[in-house]
């Protein structure tokens, strides 16, 4: 077994290491993209330009982000005036251009790699020498998309958990390349949010997926092998284990495409038949049920 330090020895020799980051790109409005700039936006203090190629998922972001504050605001947990305040510090923009001057890019785009490269390289001839670009991606090789700009050294996983304004944790992945510095200026900036960071190696899953979703995925065979019902397996493993959440509605609620994406890069990344996706999981999103956001899953909504 390879000794690793724990993420919390060393953080808080990190404070203040993430002063020089003023300004940040998110790319990609989606449901992690806006989320990801909102707490930016609230807990960081920072000025966040949102960018997508997408009017339509720039518009359906800046609602999530009214919606989500507006929460808050009825909750009491920040004042209607705090609200425009964050919201003041959010910019929505279409072209990548608008990125130049950030600090530190996150890319919460599609789980594609060839569409993630190809970003990184263009983001690398855009931004300045010495920003940070960073990946909110669940799976993929943080060491590879590095390996495909000039700056390897600065190229990092910020994995944010849904929904973002309510998980504390952040994983912080280092790839192969990723240096001592850019480690610190990011672990500080999670703290600056009041998340939890967490260190992991770059290999496949990360921490985070690596456990989690050979969970999901066997809660799949279960249901596929008629040990009991989506409710009864969901039930079980809220009142017998203390999930927020059954692993069948967790599916759903993270979107089964992308389970089915993270299981094939554990299949794939280890070469191991312990990691192989549910045929299951596989029926469903040939036909088109992918949880929560096309209506049916597991469940129906
Ligand atoms: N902003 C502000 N408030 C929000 C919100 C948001 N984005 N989303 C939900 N809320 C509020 C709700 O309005 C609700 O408020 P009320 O209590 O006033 O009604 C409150 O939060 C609680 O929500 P719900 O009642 O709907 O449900 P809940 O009590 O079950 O909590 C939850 C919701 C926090 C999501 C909880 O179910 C949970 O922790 N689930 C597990 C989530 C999880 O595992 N996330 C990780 C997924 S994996 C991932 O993201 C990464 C990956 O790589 C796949």
């Amino acid at each position: 077994m390879v000794e690793v330090l724990d993420s919390s020895a060393k953080l808080a020799s990190f404070n203040g290491k993430s002063a020089g980051v003023k300004t940040v790109g998110v790319i990609g409005a989606g449901q992690m993209g806006h989320g990801i700039a909102q707490v930016l936006a609230h807990r960081g203090e920072l000025e966040v330009i949102v960018q997508d190629v997408s009017e339509k998922a720039l518009e359906r972001g800046a609602t999530g982000i009214e919606q989500s504050l507006q929460k808050f605001v009825s909750k009491e947990v920040i004042t209607a005036d705090k609200k425009a305040g964050i919201l003041s510090r959010i910019r929505f923009e279409n072209s990548l251009d608008a990125l130049k001057n950030a600090d530190l890019v996150v890319e919460a785009i599609i789980e594609n790699e060839e569409i993630k490269k190809d970003l990184f390289k263009r983001l690398d001839e855009l931004v300045k020498p010495s920003a940070i670009l960073a990946s909110n991606t669940s799976s993929i090789s943080i060491t590879r998309l590095a390996a495909v700009t000039k700056r390897p050294e600065q190229v990092i996983g910020m994995h944010f958990m849904n929904p973002v304004p309510l998980m504390k944790l952040v994983e912080i992945i280092r790839g192969a390349q990723t240096s001592d510095e850019t480690y610190a200026v990011v672990a500080d900036l999670t703290a600056r949010l009041d998340k939890t960071g967490v260190m992991s190696r770059d290999f496949p899953g990360f921490i985070s997926n690596r456990v989690l979703m050979p969970l999901i995925n066997e809660a799949i065979f279960a249901l596929f092998e008629g040990i009991g019902s989506a409710q009864d397996i969901d039930t079980v493993m809220k009142l017998g284990m203390n999930h927020p959440m059954g692993p069948l509605t967790l599916a759903d609620f993270i979107g089964l495409d992308t389970c089915l994406a993270i299981m094939n890069v554990l299949h794939e990344g280890f070469n191991d038949p312990r990691f192989r996706p549910c045929p299951l999981l596989k029926q469903y999103v040939d036909a088109g049920y992918l949880g929560r956001k096309s209506g049916r899953g597991f469940f129906v909504y």
